[in-house]
């Protein structure tokens, strides 16, 4: 061992949940430490674009309530979301979102209130945004701000490489490794992780080299359970490629939609007549489903999104607008080429709303938890609410299971880097997209599990990419278990053999736990 280093709780993660909750736990007196594999900025949280929905009681727009927000987010996760655990995180937005401006975050505003649009599955306008659409690029400026004015310390390029556990199997600290790969520990009554999601699973989606399940795979080796693995959200509309598609792909956000944009297919009919009563706004699983569908039928492998007739496209979509343009299309006069790619992870590590989950000492918030918010699809631009509310919580959580007693501090030594199954990247990314993606079998589930197996093979985890690698082949295993438990189609999980949803057996969660047997 190089090198050490404790805390009260150890944040893993620098995007909204894990700063929220740094800054949080820094105001209720606790000692922090934040990790970051990369750059503070590095994750997910910057790249969203559309906004934060949320419903503030002082604004309150005409027709809309709090209880409409909870019934779009229970409409949109298919009968799989807590319907307590949207009530109390939603009813949480609004303080979330004052506490957020008052660490500096700017909104977009007209007249003096905040300006709001719409997005897919909003029966009203309720969705704030920044900078056009460069919300999370505003949150997490604001955030690093924050944290860095507070003094708080985050070491940037440090990787957790495993939980550590002491007595009874509570959280002791967490094995890490710096910049140039030295392993070091850091020793820690209460971990959070706050690591984001798992788009790096599929060769085309919306997240950045980052997000590659890290927590999830943490979680499940320390005993923890993840649940509604099989439920990624694929968003409608990404920049379309000619040619294979890999790597992050810019997003066209749904709220060019919100204001007005239409679907085509290439022959220019409109994708989303007849499929569901709010058209173009319908719920990102429908919307995601229909234009794969449309894509394929026309063999053209995209369609296309008309914003010709938003006024003023270029001020008020300034990230859409630069990526159109790099690509040689003027939105303003043509329409848009686009398809779906991997977004957003429903499902994640079983957490309550206070990002407690079933290992002592263990939090989590953001995208790698499941508190039950979700259900079978996210609706759209409840995530950065999600991140500012459960950080915020869970941090409160710590600093009470600290006071109560419940966590103790434990000393642990010298720790050598485990070894895991690793599958190289390419395959595990092209054998996700083929067999895992929207419209999966059993017969494909079975080859890309096959596929996995034969290629696997245990290494110790030494390097950076060795860690992301076993996180994403835990995962992606985690994933085709539970996709192929869930014989039905519900939400964003669609298969081709079971295109029905089946309430009376399957209105329930996927729950997987790791023990030495397997699932
Ligand atoms: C978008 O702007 O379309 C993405 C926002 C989200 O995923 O909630």
């Amino acid at each position: 061992m190089t090198w050490e280093a404790g805390a009260d709780l150890l944040v893993v993660g620098t995007g909204v949940a894990g700063l929220t909750a740094a800054l949080r736990a820094r105001e209720a007196g606790l000692r922090v430490l934040v990790l970051s594999k990369d750059s503070v900025a590095a994750g997910n949280t910057g790249w969203a674009q559309g906004g934060i929905a949320v419903v503030r009681p002082d604004e309150l727009d005409p027709g809309d309530s709090l209880h409409k927000h909870v019934e779009d987010t229970l409409t949109a996760g298919v009968g799989l979301c807590s319907p307590q655990a949207v009530r109390d995180i939603l009813a949480d937005g609004a303080q979330a979102i004052g506490r957020l401006r008052a660490a500096g975050a700017e909104f977009d505003a007209v007249d003096g209130a905040l300006a709001r649009t719409r997005e897919g599955g909003h029966q009203a306008f309720r969705v704030i945004h920044a900078g056009g659409d460069a919300t999370g690029a505003e949150v997490q400026r604001a955030l690093v701000s924050a944290v860095r004015g507070g003094g708080i310390p985050v070491l940037e390029q440090h990787c957790v490489v495993e939980l550590l556990r002491g007595e009874g199997g509570a959280i002791a600290g967490a094995l890490a490794m710096d910049s140039e790969s030295r392993p070091g520990v850091l020793h820690a009554p209460a971990v959070l992780l706050a690591t984001g999601g798992l788009g790096q699973l599929y060769a085309a989606t919306t997240n950045p080299d980052v997000s590659t399940a890290d927590g999830v795979a943490l979680a499940l080796r320390a005993g923890a359970g993840a649940a509604d693995l099989e439920f990624v959200q694929f968003h409608p509309t990404v920049l379309y490629a000619e040619g294979e598609a890999r790597g992050r792909r810019p997003l066209v956000t749904e709220a060019v939609r919100g204001e007005g944009a239409v679907l085509l297919d290439v022959r220019g009919d409109r994708v989303m007549d007849g499929v569901h009563p709010l058209g173009d706004l319908a719920p990102r699983d429908v919307v995601s489903a229909a234009i794969t569908r449309r894509a394929a039928e026309t063999g053209a492998g995209h369609v296309f999104l008309d914003a010709t007739g938003v006024p003023g496209f270029a001020e008020r979509f300034p990230t859409v607008h630069a990526s159109c343009r790099e690509a040689g299309i003027d939105p303003a006069a043509e329409p848009i080429p686009v398809a779906s790619a991997a977004h957003y992870s429903c499902g994640g590590v079983v957490s309550d709303v206070d990002g407690r989950t079933a290992v002592t000492g263990l939090y989590v918030a953001g995208e790698v938890a499941c508190t039950g918010l979700h259900g079978a699809n996210r609706l759209a631009s409840n995530s950065l609410l999600e991140g500012l509310v459960v950080g915020g919580r869970a941090a409160s959580a710590v600093a009470k299971d600290l006071g109560c007693g419940l966590l103790s501090r434990t000393s642990v030594g010298e720790v050598e880097p485990p070894a895991f199954a690793v599958v190289e990247r390419d395959l595990l990314q092209r054998t996700m997209s083929t067999h895992a993606g929207i419209g999966r079998s059993e017969d494909g589930m079975a080859e890309a599990c096959s596929v996995l197996d034969r290629a696997s093979v245990v290494r110790p985890l030494r390097t950076r990419q060795a860690v992301e690698d076993a996180s994403l082949t835990l995962t992606a295993q985690a994933l085709l278990a539970a996709a192929r438990l869930r014989a039905e189609s519900r939400g964003c999980h669609r298969r081709t053999d079971f295109p029905d949803t089946d309430d009376l057996r399957w209105r329930r969660s996927t729950v997987l736990r790791l023990d030495a047997s397997g699932w």
